[in-house]
């Protein structure tokens, strides 16, 4: 089965072609460069550089992909979540193609595209799984019983992962997105430099919040300042990225042991931070769970997982309906 994949749910306009395991063109256009100066995703300019965009990258991802559009199965697209007017963009494009090709359309959630690429690199993967899903926007364990099924253990009650690191890297400087930049600062400096809260790292539950470290984190810096202290940038990234990565890798993994469950996905955007990776799969060895860490290209915003997701649904009898709305608040169960 070969599928055309869209995702322009925030700043990547992407699209892929994926016919089975095997990725046949994987192209992105990244926005940074634009929002960069605002610090911050800007909504409609986000909607604007998808619409100039996505048409180009059509074309060309068929092309890479050496096939003709005549050659699809179907055309995967995120409904959601993410911002209305970018996601709209990438719909109505979808809506469009699989109309004229009289093809299936088939509406993806963004966090299930995000699950789905580790299946993608790793066909072989069998369920259920523990996948922990930390991106910009998003931070959840999910027990995942069987794929395209999902319940959620427990999410973060206030920020998302990606946003702690994006808040404390646009307070100390740092260009935008700050969770890459944390974690290259990170490499050399001390994690045990200062200690930042774990909030609810041993809570009974599989929830997160990092409103509080990043309150923290803020504090102890103005007070370091105040007092005409000198502070490591390196060692106060370092320090900050292991209090982030000690509650998700201690709640991840115990989730595992509680639910019996033996393999672990890290998803999402987060899931490239070398420091969580690394940790992960050094606890899952000691613990003896297989832990699953997509390749980079595969963790941050892509559209193969998003053809990925698609197929795998169709490949199931799904279809979704031309009329179906993008979807804000899209939830995954
Ligand atoms: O999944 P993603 O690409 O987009 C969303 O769906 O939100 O995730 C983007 C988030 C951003 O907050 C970015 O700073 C963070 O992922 N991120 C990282 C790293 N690479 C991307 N955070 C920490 N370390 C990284 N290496
Ligand atoms: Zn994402």
């Amino acid at each position: 089965m070969i599928v055309l994949g869209i995702e322009t749910s925030c700043d990547e306009t992407a699209v892929a072609v994926v016919e089975d395991d095997r990725v046949r063109s994987n192209l992105l256009s990244s926005q940074t460069d634009l929002h960069a100066r605002f610090g911050g995703v800007v909504p409609e300019l986000a909607s604007r550089a998808h619409l100039v965009s996505l048409n180009i990258l059509l074309a060309q991802a068929i092309q890479e992909a050496g096939v003709a559009y005549s050659d699809l199965d179907g055309v995967a697209v995120t409904i959601g979540p993410g911002l209305i007017g970018a996601l709209l963009v990438g719909v109505s494009a979808a809506k469009a193609l699989a109309s004229v090709l009289d093809v299936p359309l088939i509406g993806v959630n963004h966090l299930e595209g995000h699950v789905e690429a580790a299946f993608l690199e790793r066909p072989d993967l069998r369920t259920p799984i523990i996948a922990l899903i930390v991106s910009g926007g998003h931070t959840m364990i999910a027990e995942v019983p069987e794929r395209g099924r999902y319940e959620i253990l427990g999410q973060t009650i206030d920020d998302a992962a990606g946003e702690a690191f994006d808040k404390i890297a646009r307070y100390i400087g740092l260009a935008f997105p700050g969770g890459p930049e944390i974690d290259r600062l990170a490499r050399d400096g001390n994690p045990a430099a200062y200690r930042f809260p774990r909030a609810k790292m041993n809570d009974d539950d599989y929830d997160f919040s990092y409103s509080g470290l990043k309150t923290a984190v803020i504090r102890w810096i103005r007070e370091r300042q105040d007092a005409g202290e000198d502070i490591d940038a390196a060692d106060l990234a370092a320090s900050f990225q292991e209090a982030v990565v000690d509650v998700q890798v201690a709640k991840t993994l115990r989730a595992a042991e509680t639910r019996r469950i033996a393999t672990v996905v890290v998803a999402g955007g987060v899931a490239a931070n070398s420091r969580l990776r690394a940790r992960m799969h050094e606890e899952g060895e000691r613990r003896r769970i297989e832990i699953v860490t997509p390749s980079l290209l595969l963790c941050t915003d892509n559209a193969a997982m998003i053809a990925t997701a698609g197929m795998r649904r169709l490949e199931a009898g799904e279809r979704t309906p031309l009329d179906v709305p993008a979807t804000p608040n899209l939830a995954l169960a």
